[in-house]
């Protein structure tokens, strides 16, 4: 059996990586994406989830554009320096042919899910606001989804937009904590794991020829290595931060998981933290006892995830 997901996404290299590991996956079948700014503003995160389904030979995924902004702080920049002014590493990549549904992210959500009961899994790769938007057109949303994955947060380890926060929940921190204390089956893959999740340049260059996915993917990572190889050359490598998240889907047996209520900073200089509660199972008064859990990834088999990305990513386009 397959499981169905929406992927909501700010095309950005690593959701590219994300989204055609999906597509080549057996164990997947993708039923749109949604876009939101993030890695680019939100109109050329749209061109290019077009562009990416067109890439893939999959034009008939639909493509819904989200949010142009944040639900309340200003949307201060976005990452060209990880992700190239075009978020494929200003690569030039062609305009694409199709064009997105009328009706924006969040209503697609809703409707994609509430037509399709307790079958869909919602897979976040950016900032949260369509999903809080999503969740407030539609509250039975939380009993109508299979699942919630997102990329986001740092619940045991520092942030990586600033010592307190990671950038996808940054952007966006009252979204955030929207989607985190809604009473839904989530899953955190944060930087928890996605720091441990490293793609070295020679495993980009054995991947390099297999396919044309494959170079697509090639030609428009070495910009983002470059990035991390000048501001985390500790790492040596390039977090898989986005497909960590499909790994996920695809077998949850590779990581380790533990359970807390998970509330997010929405002001001053820690804005945008994830800050779980660990010590829940006490039950002390002042416990966030009134909070649903949020499965947190604390870690993960970094071979296996590795080998899984190879072996699909391979697969003939
Ligand atoms: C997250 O931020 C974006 O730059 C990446 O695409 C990923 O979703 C990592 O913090
Ligand atoms: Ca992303």
């Amino acid at each position: 059996m397959t499981t169905k997901i929406v992927i909501d996404t700010d095309p950005g290299i690593d959701d590219a990586m994300a989204i055609l590991f999906a597509l080549k996956a057996p164990e997947i079948e993708l039923m749109g994406l949604t876009t939101i700014y993030g890695n680019v503003h939100t109109t050329l995160a749209t061109q290019n989830a077009l562009r990416l389904v067109e890439f893939a030979g999959r034009p008939d995924i639909p493509v819904a554009h989200g949010a142009d902004l944040p639900l309340i702080v200003p949307l201060k920049s976005v990452a060209a320096e990880v992700h190239g002014d075009d978020g494929f590493g200003n690569t030039n990549q062609p305009t694409p042919q199709g064009r997105p549904l009328a009706k924006p992210a969040a209503q697609y959500i809703v409707e994609t899910v509430m037509a399709n009961p307790t079958e869909i899994t919602l897979v976040c790769l950016g900032p949260l606001t369509n999903l809080a938007l999503a969740l407030a057109l539609e509250p039975r949303l939380v009993d109508a989804v299979a699942g919630v994955v997102l990329m986001g947060g740092a619940a045991t380890v520092g942030g990586n937009i600033n010592p307190a926060a990671e950038a996808n929940v940054h952007k966006d921190p009252h979204a955030a904590d929207v989607v985190f204390t809604a009473d839904w089956p989530l899953t955190m893959v944060g930087l928890d794991v996605t720091h441990k999740a490293i793609m070295h340049s020679d495993f980009l260059a054995d991947l390099k020829n297999a396919t044309a996915t494959t170079q697509f993917l090639d030609s428009i990572s070495h910009f983002y290595m470059d990035f991390y190889r000048r501001v985390q050359p500790a790492l040596d490598g390039m977090p898989m931060h986005d497909p960590s998240t499909i790994a996920y889907v695809i077998n949850p047996s590779l990581f380790i998981t533990r359970p807390a209520p998970v509330r997010v900073i929405t002001d001053g200089i820690a804005a945008g933290m994830t800050l779980p509660d660990f010590h829940q199972g006490w039950a002390s008064p002042n416990g966030w006892t009134d909070i649903p859990l949020t499965n947190i990834c604390v870690d993960v088999d970094v071979a296996g995830l590795l080998n899984l990305y190879q072996k699909t990513i391979t697969r003939p386009d």
